[in-house]
């Protein structure tokens, strides 16, 4: 039996060869690569083990072939198989367990079992992957020769020969590593990032361009197509066949932190698509995850690399950052502000404003007395506010006597800063001039860390929450700072924006001046007329650094990956910084903006105990999400950007790192009154929710404006209405990997409408958001999943929506965002939504029901105190409501103070003559009956979320 499913036979041919000669120069041709041959296998009950020899002379293309590799196939859940295939010698860089632990070796066997199917055949090697439950649908991961167009396939880059594929053999190779798989024909790809495509949330394989994801993490303000902050080489593939109505998603994830390329793309003529990895170092260690659904494939991926991190109720909250509050006065100044407007604000952030010479670690003693910031944050704290302050990666040098900065002297002390190849200490450069780097895999750093932020806190930065920023690591010096930097230079290396020489001088598309003056702009009802056209960048040029130089070496690996920067040591750490145990960062590059979250989640762990850390991080890895959240870095105040933001919180959800956000009304350059206002309703829905600014840039807290004030206050109480939903789907992420934002078909796999939908999105499986993307608007087309067999009830009317052939043109009026209830749904509330989730929390429970035809609704609320880390106790409610009556009833030793008081039930068809809660009649002034929309309306009920049982019966 097992034979058969491992494909081909196990008659292994055996080809010897002599080992590769150490070789002058690479020939950077992958056509010759002779691919290699499987030999000596052993199984196991719980998958196989065998050699790989190289088939042929070695082809040198980009590194030195090795002759001999190891595979290991390990069936290690039903849903999980892992292939993974290393160099015999183990010289490769291998993730360690230290910085990314993963689940034990599997205790029972499950390659019987495994809906994934590893199939192989011997010479040349190549395998498959195949599904148990489909033996005869295309394989979903697929490297045999045989299955790939024939070669040369054009370069996907025009002009860019890099980017031409002549040879699809595995190549495993010291610098360069080359796997192919086909894929069905323009199939439906999601994931691999970090990336703004242009294509859309849907990942483009088509015959025009396709797309290629580069790893390697970069600073860079939000480009388009290319490579930026985080790296996740998992992808998540829809594949849907119509004939016979079945949809199926899985799910491949290469573990790995080299840099590399992942090419997606359909050859001309070609009857499939092919995805093709050409990564510069480490190993083949790939993760299939048999979904078979969306949401499944994602709490698979997040099974293994950890689940997202607890978050606290009160970071649900609306946030107000800015770089440029110039003094705590100032900062003081916008959380009185938003209270006058009567705005809500739950946290409040400051930037590198805050330092003393722009170092970490400190508050400036002018602008940010210690005491006085000690005071204004436990007066937040006394009105249940939040300060969270920013953290960059670079820590000052600072060795001159007279400049006591102690970060920097116990940091090198404790020995806890990247190296040199010569053991000297790295430099670099960011703001505060020059800088060092903590080094995550040194000893010391950890309690190094820990200490510097208990200093930081203790000194009255006391923090709730950490902003890790610039970890990429970012670094302005090309590479090294080098020898003969005078290092008591303590200038700042580039003129802040808003200062003259750097004005902000951008507005939104289809802002104008003359019309409405800078401090913003509203085109809506025609005064002005535009068209939203702003370009869409194409696929970023090849990198011109390390593939244009000659010799091996890691500061200029052979192949040259797509990094938009080039030179893979320009703006960072260079490819040759050298961390503990002889690491060099060429390995590791990907990974300092995990290791940075991790440590700060630890060291909050530590300094706050049993609270759940807030960390925001710009780079991500994989299983950043089990430490931080994110959000998406620098991007513009423009109406592309907020269109932008939908897909990055989609992709980050496949990532496992839900808790995301973008800077709402934009960074860098000015916004205007219009797209502020619609994008402070747009992230009102979206987890991580803050409002984030450029210095130089015109202010834009949502009070700065009449309209964006009545928007915000409109979309915020929404949200902390909310706050029970928010909260049950952030636990179901944290218990189980379970995404809380949703594309419109993880919900409906199987309508091939929705699979390109990125400007709609669902927030858990019952609430549907369709914002306005566009200025000078007014109505705004939706599309509604379902195909006319699911109910939406717009969430302020309850009128059901009515869509032709799925769609309907929808109001939005300034200051409207269009949400709907999907039919079938029971949602628990805030009835009286307040001025901080802790005050909204305090008060009594509301429930939305809103009936599917058939008169059912069924919803879950997790409850618990929203702070404690893991949660001790917690309770679950579960409402269910079928023909006329709703049960409610609960598990759990979490005590919920606050009774259900409210309930509004959408659906009821007709006018119930009784009501009755608990098995008693309501007097009829407890309720209500609307029969234009079909509502019931009880009040005057105070259910017990503790007790047993409760039926309302109408
Ligand atoms: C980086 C961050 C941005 C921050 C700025 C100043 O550009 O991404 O959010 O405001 O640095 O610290």
């Amino acid at each position: 039996m097992l034979l058969l499913t491992y494909g081909l036979g196990l008659i292994g041919v055996f080809l010897e060869h002599t080992l590769a000669q150490s070789v002058p120069s690479f020939s950077k041709n992958v056509s010759d690569c002779p691919g290699y041959s499987l030999h000596t296998l052993q199984e196991s009950n719980t998958g196989l083990t065998a050699q790989l020899s190289l088939a042929g002379p070695a082809c040198n293309a980009f590194g030195t072939d090795y002759q001999n590799l190891t595979i290991q196939v390990t069936y290690e859940t039903d849903t999980r198989l892992r292939v993974r295939i290393a160099d015999s010698e183990n010289n490769q860089y291998t993730i360690p367990e230290s910085v990314i632990s993963r689940p034990a070796a599997p205790a029972i066997s499950f390659t019987n079992s495994s809906d994934l199917i590893f199939n192989f055949e011997p010479s040349p090697f190549a395998f498959w992957i195949t599904r148990r439950s489909g033996p005869n649908s295309a394989p979903l991961f697929d490297t045999r020769l045989s299955a790939l167009p024939e070669t040369p396939i054009p370069p996907v880059i025009t002009g860019d020969e890099s980017t031409a594929l002549d040879g699809f053999s595995l190549v495993f190779e010291d610098q360069y590593l080359q796997l192919t798989s086909s894929l069905p024909h323009d199939t439906n790809i999601y994931g691999l990032g970090e990336v703004i495509a242009s294509s859309g949330f849907r990942r483009n394989v088509a015959v025009s361009g396709g797309s290629i994801q580069t790893l390697w993490a970069r600073d860079a303000g939000d480009p388009v197509d290319a490579n930026f902050y985080g790296n996740h080489p998992v992808y998540l593939e829809h594949r849907f066949n119509e004939t016979i109505n079945e949809a199926q998603s899985h799910g491949v994830f290469l573990f790995s932190s080299s840099g590399g390329d992942i090419m997606l793309l359909t050859p001309p003529n070609a009857k499939q698509s092919l995805v093709q990895y050409r990564m510069i170092g480490g190993i083949l260690d790939f993760y299939f995850f048999s979904g078979p659904s969306p949401v499944a494939v994602i709490e698979q991926h997040g099974a293994l690399v950890g689940f997202p991190s607890w978050i606290p109720s009160w970071a649900f909250g609306f946030h107000q950052c800015r770089w440029g509050y110039a003094s705590l006065n100032e900062t003081m100044e916008q959380v009185q502000a938003m209270r006058a407007a009567n705005i809500p604000l739950e946290v409040m952030w400051n930037d590198i404003d805050l330092y003393h010479a722009f170092r970490d670690f400190t508050s400036d003693p002018v602008s940010y007395p210690g005491e006085e910031m000690r005071a204004f944050i436990r007066e937040l704290a006394a009105n249940n506010q939040h300060y969270i302050p920013i953290l960059d990666a670079g820590v000052p040098h600072a060795t001159n006597t007279s400049d006591v900065y102690d970060p920097y002297t116990r940091g090198h002390e404790l020995d806890v800063f990247v190296k040199n190849p010569d053991s000297t200490e790295y430099i670099g450069q960011e703001w505060p001039g020059y800088t060092v780097f903590p080094d995550w895999f040194a000893n010391a750093t950890q309690q190094w860390w820990t200490e510097a932020l208990k200093n930081w806190s203790d000194g009255g930065v006391e923090f709730s929450g950490i902003w890790l920023d610039e970890n990429e690591a970012s670094s302005l010096c090309q590479g090294s700072c080098g020898t003969g930097a005078d290092l008591n230079d303590t200038s700042i290396p580039s003129v802040l924006p808003g200062t003259p020489g750097n004005p902000v001088p951008d507005y939104p598309e289809c802002y104008n001046s003359s019309i409405s003056g800078p401090s913003g702009n509203i085109t809506i009802n025609g005064t002005l007329t535009c068209t939203n056209s702003s370009a869409l960048v194409g696929l970023s040029a090849r990198g011109l650094g390390a593939g244009a130089q000659t010799g091996i070496d890691i500061n200029a690996p052979p192949y040259a990956i797509h990094n938009g920067n080039g030179d893979l040591s320009d703006h960072t750490l260079a490819t040759n910084a050298t961390h503990a145990g002889g690491i060099v960062d060429l390995d590791v590059h990907n990974m300092w903006g995990l290791m940075e979250g991790k440590a700060t989640h630890l060291a909050l762990q530590d300094l706050q105990p049993g609270k759940r850390p807030v960390i925001i991080a710009r780079s991500t890895f994989p299983s950043s999400g089990k430490w931080a959240g994110h959000w998406l870095g620098d991007n513009f105040s423009t109406w592309q950007s907020l269109y932008y933001s939908i897909q990055g919180i989609l992709q980050f959800q496949i990532f496992n790192i839900p808790f995301v956000g973008a800077d709402t009304c934009g960074f860098h350059g000015n916004t205007d009154e219009e797209l502020c206002n619609r994008w402070m309703q747009l992230s009102a829905f979206v987890p991580f929710f803050r409002n984030h600014n450029q210095r130089g840039a015109i202010s834009q807290e949502p009070y700065r404006w009449d309209s964006v004030a009545n928007a915000s206050r409109t979309a915020i109480s929404i949200r902390y209405s909310l706050l029970p939903y928010w909260v049950t789907l952030f636990a179901n992420a944290s218990m189980r990997g379970t995404p809380p934002i949703r594309a419109l078909w993880y919900e409906f796999p199987t309508e091939p409408e929705l699979f390109a939908i990125d400007q709609q999105f669902l927030v858990g499986a019952d609430i549907l958001v369709t914002p306005v993307l566009s200025p000078n608007i007014s109505s705004v087309e939706g599309i509604f999943p379902g195909r006319g067999q699911v109910t939406w009830r717009d969430f302020y009317t309850h009128a059901v929506v009515k869509a032709s052939n799925g769609t309907a043109t929808l109001s939005a009026p300034l200051g409207h965002i269009n949400v709907h209830i999907r039919g079938g749904a029971a949602l628990l509330m805030h009835a009286k939504p307040a001025y901080t989730t802790t005050e909204s929390r305090a008060g009594p429970f509301s429930l939305l029901v809103s009936l599917e035809s058939h008169s059912n609704a069924f919803g879950t609320a997790y409850l618990d105190d929203g702070l404690s880390n893991p949660p001790a106790e917690s309770r679950n409610v579960i409402f269910s409501a079928t023909a006329n009556e709703l049960k409610i009833s609960s598990c759990g030793n979490f005590i919920v103070g606050q009774k259900l008081e409210a309930l509004t039930i959408l659906g009821v068809t007709n006018k119930p003559s009784k009501v009755s809660a608990g098995g008693k009649n309501l007097q009829s002034s407890n309720w209500g009956y609307l029969p234009d929309v079909q509502e019931l309306v009880i009040s005057g009920v105070s259910v017990d979320l503790n007790g047993a049982e409760t039926t309302i019966a109408w």
